[in-house]
């Protein structure tokens, strides 16, 4: 069947679903690379009765994949955090993740990896599920529309609080996503792309899929993990190469107030890499230089990555560790 004939589905929103999923894609589902029409799990399984396991969104660029280790390490930070252990070593969920892609002839993908508890008999105990439940998928990677990058996106702090930190912490890359969906829900009322979370004492965190960056007299903002945000990965290569650059950096705690007041607002994550903001609630911002900056050392540290990694040689996932 030729591409053009696949029936994608899901499609029909592309501010809110950009990546899609078809049954033609071959999915992993432990330890078998499967057809998506026969990719499934349990019923039973206390992800999907609890919402009880963890995950990675990555993201494959002309073939490699882009910060894996660093991907494969948060999930086992998660997973530990949840007392989850996984049946696979780092090295085995590489292999897993590149077969995917393999069997599905990527080289530009998105690529998510979920690991849950497993199924088990009902009841909240970890211990009813022998074995956890690992799934990886993957797809052509979907571009954001290019305005988007030009002309920044809206954004609206939203009334839904983050989880607090002592209660499901963010750090967690967790299946429960109800917190972030609730506060997606609010945003998509008011036409916006994302929603900005503030924490139990009222300080910025982070968007439902994002992390948050502002810039205030010359000086990069962005909260800190003490503010119960995700340790997102884009976001630490934003700090890095802002200091690298020599552009002073304030990771702290701020208020919907000091972002108010900021001459440049943007966004990252691991799919949309560096995201200006044009608007939040009724405060609108310039498309400014800092965010175009930020966003032009980012794709030359991408391109340099994928280099290095194709530099490493045959080995499809030879990785800088
Ligand atoms: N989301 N904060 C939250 C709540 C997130 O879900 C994400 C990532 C980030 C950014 O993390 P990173 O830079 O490592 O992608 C921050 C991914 C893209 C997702 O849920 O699919």
């Amino acid at each position: 069947m030729s591409k053009n004939t696949i029936p994608f589905i899901n499609c029909t929103d592309p501010y809110h679903t950009l990546q899609c999923y078809n049954d033609f894609m071959y999915v992993y589902v432990n330890g078998k690379i499967v057809h998506a029409r026969e990719a499934f799990i349990s019923v039973f399984d206390h992800g999907f009765l609890y919402g009880d396991g963890i995950y990675e969104t990555l993201r494959v660029y002309d073939g490699a994949v882009f910060k894996l280790a660093e991907h494969l390490i948060r999930l086992f930070r998660s997973a530990s955090l949840i007392g989850l252990s996984i049946p696979l070593n780092i090295d085995h969920l590489k292999i897993a993740i590149y077969e995917t892609l393999i069997a599905n002839a990527l080289r530009n993908a998105y690529v998510r990896l979920t690991v849950s508890r497993g199924k088990g008999s009902i009841g909240l105990d970890p211990d009813l599920c022998p074995e956890p439940t690992i799934v990886i998928f993957a797809q052509e990677f979907k571009e954001y529309p290019k305005e988007f990058y030009k002309n920044g996106i809206h954004l609206i702090i939203s009334a839904t609080r983050r989880n607090y930190k002592k209660a499901v912490s963010p750090q967690i890359k967790s299946l429960n996503f109800l917190n972030n969906i609730l506060a997606k829900m609010e945003a998509k009322k008011k036409n916006a792309l994302e929603a900005v979370m503030l924490n139990v004492h009222g300080k910025l965190t982070e968007g439902s899929v994002s992390n948050i960056f502002f810039y205030k007299e010359r000086t990069l903002c962005t909260p800190s993990l003490e503010c119960g945000i995700l340790d997102g990965i884009t976001r630490g290569m934003i700090i890095d190469l802002a200091l690298r650059e020599g552009i002073q950096v304030n990771k702290g705690q701020f208020t919907k107030k000091d972002m108010y007041s900021a001459e440049e607002v943007f966004i990252t994550n691991t799919t949309m890499e560096v995201m200006p903001v044009s608007q939040v609630d009724d405060q609108r911002y310039i498309v400014g230089n800092g965010a175009k900056f930020l966003r032009t050392i980012y794709q030359q540290e991408v391109k340099a990555y994928i280099a290095e990694v194709k530099a490493k040689g045959p080995s499809l996932w030879a990785e800088n560790e």
